[in-house]
């Protein structure tokens, strides 16, 4: 067999094999088949598709290039995966809830992705928080604490962390196959036996409309059967940036308001309609309202809060950070975006739309995200949203904070984030 063949093949729209997709995967994770080889064929597959058959054989060879943990001995463990959006900050919200309603959090998250964050970034923005245990490490804190988050660590689905720093650094995010074979592969490897997936949906997310969401959620669920894990896909909007933070350490900030009880709407749809399932998943309650209840309490009580804390410290992080938030690092430049002067004397105007994906971009392009896989990224920068969708705005207004230490960069971000905002 040969990878040269294998891309042709790909390149011609044909299915490959079974050992193709294996061969494939095994010498990229063992370092036989280059970079670039790998680049040209996840292209193919990202113009060219593949079939059901290829998405499952592809996603299990992901899943077993590394260790497959088994966290039978904890009883129901539900898992919780988002496709990626921006502002999205529910696992660090959701996890330490569900956790102190007694489900164990054995989660594996990933990096940023295209404009999109990730949460292994946002966690790593905690001074001293780590994000690379080893699989034993991460079983025990769950044992002990209840709860883990963590990156992929060294040894579980290898192959998928390769294949993502590629695919974010060659623009080859947005596919279904090479989506659902990412999450599930890391689902399948990290143990849980139910997992309820985040499907987001919109300008903001990687599926723009709700036929690809259902799509995309049709293959994860029938791989999910496939391996024997109950799988629950909920379709969110992600039209314009979830709460009111851009960036990492922005956002851990955020999470711990919403913690704290200081939860945004939009923030708290998503966070109650996800928890809902998993306590439905872990049988802990078939009502889905009754369930969203429970949260909230959870949320209002301050144990959420705690629980947080706790992870933090079990893995390492600095909790002063937790107690006192303005602690974190700020970037060198915090700059106002001021709705400009308009043509006409005009009345207040409404925000009717503000993209998601704009506002991705020009976070990433304030250094909180990557060009290429090895770049590191500004935990400081990012976006704070003053007006989202449903604001009156006038001339003067500030639109947004701009967080960046790329001083040569703010005119151009600054337009970046206004041409964001559709007035109505
Ligand atoms: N999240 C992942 O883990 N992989 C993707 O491809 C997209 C979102």
């Amino acid at each position: 067999m040969n990878i040269l063949d294998i891309i042709q093949k790909k390149q011609k729209k044909q299915e490959l094999t079974k050992e193709e997709i294996e061969y494939f995967i095994t010498g990229y994770t063992n370092g036989n088949i280059a970079d670039y080889q790998a680049s040209a064929l996840l292209m193919a597959i990202f113009l060219n598709g593949m079939s059901d058959r290829e998405i499952t054989d592809l996603t299990l060879a992901m899943a077993y290039s590394g260790e497959v943990i088994d966290l039978s001995s904890l009883g129901t463990v539900v898992d919780k995966h988002s496709t990626g959006g921006v502002g999205d900050k529910v696992t660090l919200i959701l996890m330490p809830i569900v956790a102190m309603l007694g489900i164990p959090v054995a989660k594996m998250s990933g990096r940023g992705l295209g404009f999109t964050g990730g949460t292994v970034d946002k966690l790593e923005s905690i001074p001293g928080y780590k994000t690379q245990i080893s699989v034993e490490e991460f079983i025990s804190n769950v044992k002990k604490i209840g709860i883990s988050l963590i990156g992929q660590s060294l040894n579980l689905a290898p192959a998928d962390k390769k294949i993502y720093a590629l695919r974010d650094a060659t623009s080859c995010v947005q596919s279904i196959p090479l989506i659902a074979s990412s999450i599930m592969s890391k689902k399948i490897a990290s143990g849980a036996n139910k997992i309820v997936l985040d499907v987001t949906c919109g300008d903001g997310a990687f599926m723009k409309t709700r036929q690809e969401a259902e799509e995309l959620s049709d293959k994860m669920i029938q791989i999910g059967k496939l391996a024997n894990k109950e799988t629950v896909c909920v379709i969110t909007d992600m039209n314009e940036p979830l709460g009111y933070s851009v960036g990492n350490n922005l956002e851990v900030i955020e999470a711990i308001e919403a913690l704290k009880g200081n939860i945004r709407e939009d923030v708290k749809k998503v966070v109650l309609a996800l928890g809902a399932e998993m306590l439905r998943l872990a049988g802990k309650g078939e009502n889905i309202q009754k369930n969203k209840e429970l949260i909230e309490q959870t949320i209002q009580s301050g144990m959420a809060l705690e629980k947080f804390k706790q992870l933090v410290q079990n893995q390492g992080g600095d909790i002063s950070y937790i107690e006192n938030t303005s602690k974190f690092e700020k970037s060198e430049y915090i700059v106002p975006i001021v709705l400009p002067e308009m043509q006409k004397q005009e009345n207040a105007r409404k925000v009717i739309s503000l993209s998601a994906e704009a506002i991705g971009k020009a976070s990433c392009s304030a250094g909180a995200g990557r060009q290429k896989k090895e770049d590191s990224i500004d935990m400081t920068a990012g976006i704070v949203l003053n007006k989202k969708v449903g604001d009156y705005v006038k001339s003067g207004d500030i639109l947004a904070y701009l967080h960046t230490n790329k001083k040569e960069k703010i005119d151009e971000i600054q337009q970046q984030i206004l041409k964001a905002y559709e007035l109505g």
